[in-house]
């Protein structure tokens, strides 16, 4: 076996120890390094490239629409049993209709995403498609690969075979979108389900990547028909192909059985990292699946015993306005306090007003309230008008400060336009200090409401002035504290520029946004002259992101800020690779099409390591277009404006290579 199929062989196994079984053996650095090589290797040697390499989960442009294809056999749903009633009288069914034969059913939890069919072809993914209407689904399979439990290659005799599954998010990785949405400005998903759908359904493959989605298999297909025997025969051999399979399942004799279990996951379900609602059993043997056969609609074979929503009725005592660092305004449900399956619930986020319209609530209302894998609540809908009722109005001024709200056309958010408004402040600090942005361990959110009512610190770069007398001074500190503090303030000036970046507040720009404006132009200094077309030239930064960026430093109070920062010796520069002696400096590119080995990545990457910019439109700007197999508009335009077309040989022939 050549050198880079070992490389990854092994990047794969650790993979699916880290992804799939969830016991790493190595650490993330080290992980980090072996891509690294691999990554090295396939660029010094394109030619090495396999589609199914773990380098190539992303890979990929956005594109402009989902491609519908049909299943290799109907894709249906299940029928539902709300209660035990219900589920015995499915056993008896089953029973009556076998015969009195004997028969197992496999109880497995009903995972609450979006189930998704991925076919295999020579061990490797070819497609991932959504269920769609059940005969027709959606290619996501760029999206797809993005999936880290999702092998791209499996080992073993069976080459081609389809898997069935459902595609999840993780409560966790629900929590933290739905965090860092909110400070966004932008809204909150309902549940899981709601952002595992939004997450896979996007064209751009590159946001999914960053979902933490996860796929559990449930079916194993060959030809489109059942591969085994026995359903838990399969279960075992996609467990043993690498896919993740749910360990919460069992064999059941019988219906008692099968209830102990699902009451067993019920009262368990609220421990469990991801969103179920309810449980799914399916008789065992695939002959017997087959007399038993289907209804028009469903499976006579299996059944979803549902749990009950976790809902409660309440009353809603009044809806006020809380303000986030970026100045957005988000209404909050005030609750009469009431237990949704065994947890208190007293406030609920109501998002924006047009959520507030959508749901016609109104203070004094009796609201349905639900939660489903958040800590935080939703209202579903409005049961009962109140007696007396005060429809919310959105304040013309901030509650906090009192200046002026705006709502920017098109936007849903209404924001505070005083960048000193003490709410905003206290947010904003928060975030500098923040772990994951300028990590100033000791400075938590109750500090820093100590420190701005002081009125020592009025935006982040006084953080930068505190003495160890101030902070020992405050409430509840000492000199051992203020010491760790000041420690913390001190060691964030080393950290890098994407940090201090994320640490602005500028709207839209959070961790990864950061990370790529950082590369793009390498200083603060660059990207504050930089006007909105040349931000737009950062890898994911579009006309929003852009004008916000222009906005905040247009701001004369903001570029203060940022000149205290530097003065306090922040990283305000970032290693940008030099490319401008590379043999396509100068160069703008368009690609198009499908390649045929290189992925759009992988050829952007190539042309910008060269010294050449990859642009997403043709104009009279562009050198070359590059075109693949199926190429569009962007291959008219190109004809039409005369510039030359290359294929993938062309470029590789521009860059010194042979064929890929
Ligand atoms: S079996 C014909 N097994 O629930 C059999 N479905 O109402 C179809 N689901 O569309 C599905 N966990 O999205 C099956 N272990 C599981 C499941 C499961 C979640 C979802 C799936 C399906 C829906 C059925």
């Amino acid at each position: 076996m050549s050198k880079v199929e070992q490389l990854r062989q092994q990047i794969r196994r650790h993979e699916y120890l880290y992804y799939v079984l969830d016991q790493p053996e190595i650490s993330d650095a080290e992980y980090d390094a072996m891509m690294r090589e691999l990554q090295a290797m396939e660029q010094a040697d394109p030619a090495l490239v396999t589609p199914d390499s773990p380098t190539q989960r992303v890979g990929g442009a956005p594109r402009e629409g989902f491609v519908k294809l049909p299943h290799s056999s109907p894709m249906l749903s299940l029928d539902n049993a709300l209660n035990e009633g219900e589920l015995r009288a499915f056993d008896q069914r089953v029973r009556d209709l076998l015969g009195g034969e004997s028969f197992r059913y496999v109880a497995e939890l009903k995972l609450d995403g979006l189930s998704m069919a991925v076919q295999y072809r020579d061990h490797s993914l070819q497609l991932a498609l959504t269920r769609g209407d059940g005969s027709e689904g959606e290619d996501v399979t760029p999206n797809a690969r993005t999936i880290r439990s999702l092998p791209l290659r499996v080992p073993g005799e069976r080459a081609a075979f389809e898997a069935r599954g459902e595609v999840v998010m993780p409560n966790a990785a629900f929590q933290k979108l739905n965090a860092d949405r909110e400070q966004e400005g932008l809204p909150r998903y309902a549940n899981p389900r709601n952002s595992s759908a939004g997450s896979l359904r996007v064209l751009d493959p590159t946001i999914t990547a960053n979902r933490q989605l996860d796929f559990y298999a449930y079916f194993l297909l060959a030809d489109g028909q059942p591969a085994r025997g026995s359903h838990w025969e399969a279960l075992e051999e996609l467990t043993a192909l690498g896919f993740k399979v749910n360990p919460a399942r069992a064999l059941c004799e019988d219906i008692d059985e099968l209830l102990a279990f699902c009451r067993r996951y019920e009262a368990e379900r609220d421990r469990l990292p991801f969103e179920i609602d309810g449980v799914v059993a399916k008789v065992d043997s695939v002959p017997q699946q087959q007399r038993l056969g289907w209804t028009a609609k469903f499976p006579r074979w299996a059944i979803a015993f549902k749990y009950a929503a976790r809902q409660a009725e309440t009353v809603v005592e009044k809806i006020d306005v809380q303000v986030g660092r970026t100045g957005a305004l988000t209404p909050v449900a005030h609750l009469k306090p009431v237990a949704v399956s065994g947890v208190m619930v007293s406030r609920s986020t109501l998002h924006n007003e047009d959520e507030i319209a959508r749901l016609g609530v109104a203070a004094g209302d009796t609201v349905l309230v639900e939660r489903s894998g958040d800590v935080i609540p939703k209202v579903v809908k409005v049961i009962r008008e109140g007696d007396p009722r005060t429809p919310f109005q959105m304040p013309a001024t901030c509650p906090v400060c009192g200046s002026s709200v705006s709502r920017p056309e098109g936007e849903v958010v209404s924001r505070c336009l005083n960048s000193s408004c003490p709410a905003r402040l206290i947010e904003s600090v928060a975030h500098f200090a923040a772990r994951p942005v300028l990590d100033i361990a000791g400075l938590g959110d109750e500090l820093v409401k100590q420190l701005v009512k002081a009125g020592l610190v009025h935006s982040v770069a006084d953080l930068y002035d505190l003495t160890l007398e101030q902070l020992a001074g405050l409430e509840r500190m000492g000199t051992k504290s203020a010491e760790r503090v000041l420690a913390g303030i001190a060691r964030s000036k080393t950290l890098p520029l994407p940090r201090v970046l994320n640490g602005l507040g500028i709207p839209f720009v959070g961790e990864r946004t950061a990370q790529f404006l950082a590369e793009h132009f390498g200083s603060l200094d660059a990207l504050r002259d930089a006007d909105e077309a040349q931000l737009q030239q950062a890898t994911e930064v579009g006309p929003k992101v852009a004008q916000s960026i222009r906005r905040w430093f247009a701001e004369e109070r903001n570029r203060e800020v940022v000149e205290r920062l530097r003065a306090a010796g922040l990283t305000f520069t970032h290693q940008k690779v030099d490319r401008s002696g590379g043999p396509l400096a100068g160069m703008t590119f368009v690609l198009t099409g499908t390649l045929p080995t290189l992925s759009r990545e992988q050829a952007k990457e190539m042309i910008e390591t060269a010294g050449g910019k990859v642009s997403g439109s043709v104009s009279k700007k562009t050198s070359y277009v590059v075109a693949g197999e199926e190429a569009g508009s962007k291959l008219e335009k190109a004809n039409e404006l005369g510039i030359k077309v290359l294929s993938q040989s062309d470029l590789l022939a521009m860059l010194g290579k042979l064929e890929a």
